[in-house]
């Protein structure tokens, strides 16, 4: 049975062509450690920074040295919200987040930081005309996922930031659903920080993520890890400058020459060609969609604002089910439940059942997409009289 990959809002498959070449590569031919070695070490270092600089360039951000590299979004929007955020500061964040912002929130909380969930609605779309009403004397900060990880929705962040902005507040954007796909120019919509990761739209491998950090944000922020940097060893004392400042320990260089090879992939082919072919995928997806009665998209229905992840909350059926006979009967692979978002989810009333989410990547085909919903079809038809 052939195999057909709708999860790529989970992690892309497959990666930019000759990924895992390029990654051997770098373990068999290269090897060279970082900062550290007195022989000549400057073909892992000279690659690193080049990275930096490639990844800087994705999000016209000026500064490659305060590109920072960690093991994934999760641990880069950690080190944002724990080495920014003191007792006392209130922060924003909509409903539609991931638990990556909401479980560091939650820790917080016990320390006296306290945060408002600006509701969106049911489509997951935030309201920017009352969003100043949220805003307190001490909001200190508004995280915001650029799209919906459930149901695709592209948030304001242009509008957002420029209200964060005008009111002294720090902005902190979560691309996990958007690096690779959409434009985003870091000072344009006026960021702080923003967090990214390697593994989904940029085509890269799982391990490598990062942050980026406005000056304000890089030296107010504590570091959560120190060690050895290989520089200043002198001291014990954690580097004042970036990068160094927040990368102690040898960092994952495979992974990081992995994204190089997957950042030059995306530069080729471009944004706009990546995101307009996965959207021609999401139209046709979404309009088959709308043949079946019992389908409720969860999130916008058409194509505009949003990204190509697509939740089905298939009304009458187990949504378990439904997509672990798309799995079993027909190779087609998504993801089920709640997707780590249990706020989103409650907000696309879609709680707690979940949805199946179909997510389709750079490589799939329209082809592809016809397959899955005649796939969707059969399923449904075997399951109305165990289910109903
Ligand atoms: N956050 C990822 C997802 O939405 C893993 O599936």
């Amino acid at each position: 049975m052939k195999r057909i990959y709708l999860d790529n809002a989970a992690t892309s498959y497959p990666k930019a062509p000759g990924l895992g070449d390029a990654m051997k590569h770098f373990v068999d031919d290269i090897g060279d450690n970082v900062n550290r070695s007195g022989y000549d070490s400057l073909a892992a270092d000279e690659m690193v920074f080049e990275t930096r600089e490639m990844v800087a360039a994705l999000f016209n951000f000026p500064t490659p040295e305060n590109v920072i590299f960690t093991l994934n979004i999760t641990y880069g929007l950690n080190f944002v919200l724990k080495g920014i955020l003191r007792a006392g500061d209130h922060v924003i964040v909509s409903s539609m987040e991931h638990n990556a912002v909401m479980r560091p929130l939650g820790q917080l909380e016990n320390q006296g930081i306290k945060f408002s969930r600006v509701a969106c609605d049911e489509e997951g779309h935030l309201d920017v005309n009352s969003f100043d009403q949220h805003i307190q004397p001490n909001t200190k900060m508004v995280v915001l996922t650029h799209a919906s990880n459930v149901a695709g929705t592209v948030l304001p962040i242009e509008q957002i930031g420029a209200i964060c902005e005008k009111k002294g507040i720090l902005f902190v954007i979560d691309t996990a659903q958007t690096a690779g796909l959409l434009d985003l120019d870091f000072e344009r919509v006026k960021a702080s920080a923003l967090a990214f990761t390697g593994h989904k739209g940029l085509l890269g491998p799982q391990g490598i993520g990062g942050l980026l950090l406005s000056k304000q944000v890089a030296e107010s922020m504590d570091a959560l890890v120190s060690g050895g940097t290989g520089s200043l060893s002198e001291y014990e004392e954690v580097p004042p400058y970036l990068p160094d400042k927040f990368e102690a320990g040898t960092p994952n260089l495979p992974g990081i020459y992995g994204l190089r090879h997957a950042l030059r992939y995306i530069d080729a082919i471009g944004l706009d060609a990546i995101r307009e072919k996965e959207m021609q995928l999401a139209a046709a997806l979404l309009d088959g969609l709308g043949d079946f009665k019992s389908a409720r998209i969860a999130g916008p229905k058409g194509v505009n604002d949003r990204m190509a992840v697509v939740s089905v909350d298939f009304e009458g059926y187990d949504n378990a089910q439904v997509a672990y006979y798309l799995d079993k009967h027909h190779g087609i692979r998504t993801r089920c439940g709640l997707h780590c978002a249990p706020s989103a989810h409650k907000t696309l009333g879609t709680f707690p059942q979940g949805t199946v989410r179909l997510s389709p990547g750079h490589f799939n085909t329209q082809d592809e997409i016809h397959q899955t919903l005649s796939a969707i079809r059969t399923v449904l038809r075997e399951l109305e009289n165990t289910w109903r």
